[in-house]
């Protein structure tokens, strides 16, 4: 059997300022430092990327952005390319997270070119899927889960190759800062429905390899059950990442 390591990513969202950002990162650091086998991410708002990138000096945090634009530069008022990320010290950025793509009207099409760019750019990429309540209830949970890969990852199904760097992550968007979690089993079934789908689309060597975080409402006390599930390899965590308690319970999971 295939062991893929452990992967817990924090998503700031617009929270924390830079001394609160630089202060978390370091109890993180701190707090990682007996720990081995598992990869632990921070994703900091844009203005905090560098000083993060700073106070993580040389521990083993990895950092990524929460969003870019496809463009390499140009008159793109507001928004932020992979290089300049690249230049803060990001190695990966969170792409088609439920929040932009319902907040700001991300498309499908949109993220598959944020995900070639980020690709190209040499940004790893952690690509977001996840249904709304109505579509779960309406029996659509899974269709729209595969229309959301197709499309998001259209450049690598194109291509009939998916790195695998790459890293999904299933968040039903009712699950989001909601306070309620999907069951293990839920997950668990959604995560083993896209594993499949990217045996059938690319190959058993890259449905092995490649992590698949759940996100939604992980907290200490539910982390272990959902990682104990054999496809979920890992968590993205909002709320409960932006406190060192907290995030530390859920990498001690
Ligand atoms: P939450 O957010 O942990 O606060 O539910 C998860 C996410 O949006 O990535």
């Amino acid at each position: 059997m295939i062991e893929r390591t452990p992967f817990i990513a924090g998503n700031w969202k617009m929270n924390l300022n830079v001394d609160q950002s630089t202060a978390l990162v370091k109890a993180i650091t701190v707090g990682i430092n007996d720990i081995s086998g598992i990869d632990v991410l921070v994703a900091p708002p844009f203005t905090n990327l560098f000083a993060v990138r700073q106070a993580i000096g040389k521990a083993g945090i990895l950092l990524a952005a929460q969003n870019m634009h496809w463009e390499k530069e140009g008159a793109f008022t507001g928004e932020v390319s992979a290089q300049m990320l690249i230049e803060a010290g990001c190695s990966h950025v969170i792409l088609g997270h439920s929040e932009r793509r319902s907040l700001f009207k991300e498309t499908d099409e949109m993220i598959d070119s944020k995900v070639k760019a980020a690709f190209l750019a040499g940004l790893k990429p952690i690509v977001c899927v996840g249904e709304t309540l109505a579509e779960r209830e309406n029996g659509k949970t899974f269709e729209v889960i595969k229309n959301q890969l197709k499309g998001s990852l259209k450049y690598f199904v194109d291509k009939g190759d998916m790195p695998i760097s790459t890293t999904l992550a299933y968040e039903p968007v009712w699950a989001i800062g909601t306070g309620r979690t999907a069951t293990p089993e839920q997950a668990q079934e959604v995560h083993l429905f896209i594993r499949n789908w990217i045996k059938e689309t690319f190959d058993q060597n890259t449905s092995d390899q490649i992590r698949i975080l759940y996100g939604g409402s992980v907290k200490p006390d539910n982390a272990s059950e959902l990682m104990s599930r054999p496809d979920i390899d890992g968590a993205l965590v909002g709320g409960a990442s932006l406190k060192p308690d907290t995030f530390m319970g859920i990498i001690r999971f």
